[in-house]
């Protein structure tokens, strides 16, 4: 069971990444593709350092099959010019964001419901074989699309891709919609019919534990929970780096070295005089987490 390191847009720099001991994954937080194609300061931000054990993502946001194309393009050039950053594993499609001005100019949770250009996103993406890629999606942009069953269409999509490319590997479905605030309940009621899709989804929204993880997997037909390739974990992580390593003993039984807050707090600091985060991150951290 892979457990993975939610994006956190302006959290999830390398520091805090590499802090979260026992997460499989880890994603930047989001990158918008107009920036990183037309700014060259914008790739600061691919900040992916070596992380031993953890595949890094980077989560980008675009509706232009153009720009992925160029992206890859400067990503090559980026990696030539520092290959210390030479450790990306993939690229994840951010098709969720609730941001107004995203949904505004048609991407993230706008995307929800064009299953077509999603796909051509993807597909355009996997036109290189060095990373894999995937997405993260919501159930809908509102509660009008997740009565609709929109989903459903995106996830038909994406199942004929999986068939096609090995390297398109999993798919995120953030179980709400982009109307819902962080502190309504999550939906699992669609979750039993999301994973009979042959699809090796990801699941993410308000896992906190391993209890929660055992709750949910046995919330879903013993048939179809080979569909579960992991979960995916935020805030809980904001809260306690240390939940991975926990979550991992409970499934595996691998050792795990409890760090107090003081510990957390020293070895933050000191990944950061390794690779300073911007501003901004430092500033979100200390208001947003309890590192
Ligand atoms: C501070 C913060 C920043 C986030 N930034 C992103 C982001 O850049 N991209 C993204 O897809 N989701 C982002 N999210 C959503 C999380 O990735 C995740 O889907 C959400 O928090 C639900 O998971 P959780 O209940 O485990 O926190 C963010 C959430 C928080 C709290």
């Amino acid at each position: 069971m892979e457990i993975h390191l939610a994006p956190l847009e302006n959290v999830s720099c390398w520091a805090f990444r590499k802090l979260c001991k026992g997460a499989s994954d880890s994603y930047t937080g989001m990158l918008s593709l107009t920036n990183l194609v037309k700014r060259n300061n914008a790739w600061e931000k691919v900040d992916t350092f070596p992380i031993e054990g953890q595949k890094q993502w980077i989560q980008i946001a675009t509706s232009k099959e153009t720009e992925c194309f160029a992206f890859l393009k400067k990503l090559e050039e980026e990696i030539k010019k520092y290959p210390e950053k030479d450790n990306i594993y993939g690229i994840q499609l951010n098709v969720s964001c609730p941001s107004p001005y995203l949904i505004k100019i048609g991407q993230g949770a706008a995307l929800l419901k064009r299953p077509t250009k999603v796909g051509n996103l993807v597909k355009e993406l996997l036109k290189q074989e060095k990373y894999k890629v995937g997405v993260k999606l919501r159930l809908g942009l509102n509660e009008t699309e997740v009565k609709q069953r929109i989903i459903l269409n995106l996830f038909k999509e994406l199942e004929k891709i999986t068939k096609d490319n090995s390297n398109f590997t999993n798919v995120t479905i953030h179980l709400k919609h982009a109307k819902e605030s962080s502190s309504t309940d999550y939906n699992y009621s669609i979750l039993n019919e999301l994973v009979s899709y042959n699809l090796p989804l990801i699941i993410n929204g308000g896992i906190k534990t391993f209890e929660d993880i055992k709750r949910l997997i046995e919330s879903i037909a013993p048939e179809n929970r080979k569909n579960i390739k992991g979960v995916m974990l935020g805030r809980a992580a904001m809260k306690n780096p240390d939940c991975f390593s926990e979550i991992n003993r409970n499934f595996e039984g691998t050792p795990f070295v409890h760090r107090n807050k003081e510990e957390i707090k020293k070895e933050f600091n000191e990944l950061c005089k390794q690779h300073m985060p911007q501003e901004i991150f430092l500033k979100t951290i200390e208001e947003k987490t309890e590192i």
